[in-house]
């Protein structure tokens, strides 16, 4: 089969991760007998550069052509000064945006051979964890209406979230599904205590449950489940909730499995065409000198195997070649946590992956 793959490699680290995942695709089409087809496009801070426009139209034309997308990371310090609206980071809300990708699914595992990375006690993590955040991505507070004013004590400013039915049923849908394929426990998180927008998300998630019998349902307050991550996250399967909580849950989830370096995702929309990209940021500190970790890419591209193409013994190779890597100890610099040892670089660790599969 042929399949084409718009690639968004954005700035800071994301060229070198976004170049490792490539080879890693390629390997695999050459072994399965598939042809993967990449053009690059402009977008976040390169794109402002080029072109004035964090976003440009041809991005967005050329991702909506394709059949599916592969991103790195946006953004950095030069671009940090620059109004809202023309940040990197607008043109990542955008993307998401255009192509319709309200579901963000972002796995979160201890890899055994990680347990000394994690920044957790060992009697926590023994047990291990594999946990799903399924994070609404093109609604809630992120998208709401927002601005400068004057009020009571002079200039102000406001951030609103707003989340309909429609929005709030989608996910929930979503998440549900998920449940049903993995150990049907399903955690919604919200602030129903305080936030309005939290007890409609409640109230419909409910309403669901009925519907889903089988899958054990619960709700969680989100500070509640910031605390619950690090003190049991073996108790958790999947977890819905909203944009801003999911970015943020999402990051800490990450960090208990050993790195951010680690984790991929998936934003899914109602089509087959998905957008895939680490969870992790552009990470300016280290861009450029090989230093990255490429799993979290590589990753999202088995993701993208697994979700848009229907590649599900492709995906699982990339998945096992990355394990059996991990396993025979090679480290990138963000894995080494307290073992010690030598670090390898980006292109090494890709060369890794590269013979497992
Ligand atoms: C993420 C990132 C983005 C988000 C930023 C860069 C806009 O933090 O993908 O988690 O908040 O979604
Ligand atoms: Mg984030």
């Amino acid at each position: 089969m042929k399949y084409s793959i718009a690639l968004l490699k954005g700035d800071g680290i994301g060229p070198e991760i976004v170049d490792s995942a490539v080879e890693v695709l390629k390997k695999v089409g050459a072994k399965y007998g598939h042809e993967f087809e990449f053009t690059p496009y402009l977008i976040g801070g390169c794109a402002i550069d080029a072109t004035g426009e964090p976003l440009p139209e041809e991005t967005v034309k050329g991702c909506l052509a394709s059949d599916s997308v592969l991103l790195g990371a946006v953004g950095g310090p030069k671009w940090d000064n620059l109004p809202g609206g023309k940040r990197p980071e607008k043109a990542l809300l955008g993307i998401r945006s255009a192509l319709g990708l309200f579901t963000n699914l972002r796995p979160a595992k201890l890899y055994p051979a990680l347990k000394n990375a994690s920044p957790l006690r060992a009697d926590i993590v023994a047990g291990g964890f594999e946990l799903m955040i399924v994070r609404e991505l093109t609604g809630g507070i992120y998208f709401g209406e927002r601005g400068r004013r004057e009020g009571k004590y002079g200039p102000e400013a406001f951030d609103t979230e707003a989340y309909s039915r429609m929005e709030i049923e989608r996910i929930g849908r979503v998440a549900f599904e998920t449940a049903m394929k993995r150990n049907r426990k399903l955690v919604s998180i919200d602030k129903a205590n305080v936030l309005e927008t939290s007890r409609l998300w409640r109230e419909i998630m409910h309403e669901m449950s009925k519907e889903y019998s089988e899958v054990e349902y619960s709700d969680m307050l989100v500070d509640n489940a910031a605390m619950q991550l690090v003190r049991n996250p073996g108790q958790f399967d999947v977890i819905v909730t909203s944009n801003m909580f999911g970015d943020i849950l999402s990051d800490e989830a990450s960090q208990i499995t050993g790195s951010i370096g680690m984790l991929a995702s998936a934003s899914l929309g109602s089509t087959k065409r998905g957008m895939y990209e680490p969870i992790h940021g552009s990470a300016p500190d280290i861009a450029g000198q090989n230093k990255a970790n490429p799993i979290a890419t590589v990753l999202s591209a088995a993701m993208m195997l697994r979700y848009s193409f229907d590649l599900k013994e492709e995906a699982d190779c990339i998945e096992k070649a990355v394990d059996a890597v991990l396993e025979k100890g090679f480290r990138t610099a963000d894995l080494l946590g307290t073992s010690g040892g030598n670090a390898l670089s980006c292109t090494e660790m890709t060369e890794k992956i590269l013979e497992n599969i």
